[in-house]
């Protein structure tokens, strides 16, 4: 069992692909995480994020590797050290995308991808070109969505409750430029997968944007027909 799940920042893919992982019993990739280790190494090296071979040297060089937790989440280690934290900085945060448009880059990470992908025994794996090119023959392809303003409200609340006090506006405006970003690259761009099922969840709490997923698996799976 293959389940892609690709949406913009925000819209709540992380958390649901947890849950649904963990009571469909698979295992979860957030694959976002992988963009963001190698972005950590290149801002730590002193390395231009914008040399897209060099970021596909770095990527290819670098020893990245991935563990499946179920409370947590995706876990990721860079070189060995566990930068599951760190990755989420917001200086992370505003380079991130301008190395994910390295097709050299992205090559090396979905050669890992896939090869967790087919050492699982099923995944659900969430990101930005999941259902178009990472997983083309997943089971089931969702594309959350939600509007920006809510996403932006997410992700505050979210830091928030991290301690993290961001200024709103700003946080709005870095999430509208990775948007830009990850929808206008040539590399893979952010779009609907054909075939993928979007869920707008701007006004859905996160069980309503799980059972959303679950339930169109459920009615769409060969058991359930
Ligand atoms: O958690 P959030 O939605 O903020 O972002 P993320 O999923 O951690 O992804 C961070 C960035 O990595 C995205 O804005 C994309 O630029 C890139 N990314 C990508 O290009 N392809 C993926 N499959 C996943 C992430």
């Amino acid at each position: 069992m293959q389940i892609a799940i690709d949406g913009p920042a925000g819209a709540g893919k992380s958390s649901v692909a947890k849950e649904v992982a963990r009571r469909m019993n698979l295992n979860c990739l957030d694959t976002g995480a992988m963009y963001r280790a190698v972005t950590l190494k290149a801002l730590k090296e002193g390395i231009d994020v914008h040399d897209g071979k060099r970021m596909g040297k770095l990527a290819k060089d670098c020893k990245l590797s991935v563990e499946y937790n179920e409370n947590e989440g995706t876990l990721i280690f860079l070189d060995g050290e566990d930068v599951t934290g760190e990755i989420r900085s917001s200086r992370v945060n505003q380079h991130v995308s301008i190395v994910a448009s390295s097709p050299e880059l992205r090559k090396e990470l979905v050669y890992l991808q896939r090869r967790v992908a087919d050492e699982s025994g099923g995944i659900v794996m969430e990101g930005r070109d999941i259902g178009t090119d990472v997983l083309t023959g997943a089971d089931f392809k969702f594309f959350l969505y939600a509007s920006i303003e809510e996403r932006a409200k997410r992700r505050w609340l979210e830091m928030k409750s991290k301690g993290t006090d961001v200024d709103f506006n700003e946080l709005l405006e870095e999430i509208a430029t990775r948007d830009r970003l990850d929808e206008e690259r040539k590399a893979s761009p952010l779009k609907v997968a054909a075939g993928a099922k979007v869920i707008d969840t701007t006004n859905y709490s996160l069980e309503e944007a799980i059972s959303a997923v679950l339930d169109f698996i459920k009615q769409n799976s060969e058991e359930g027909q």
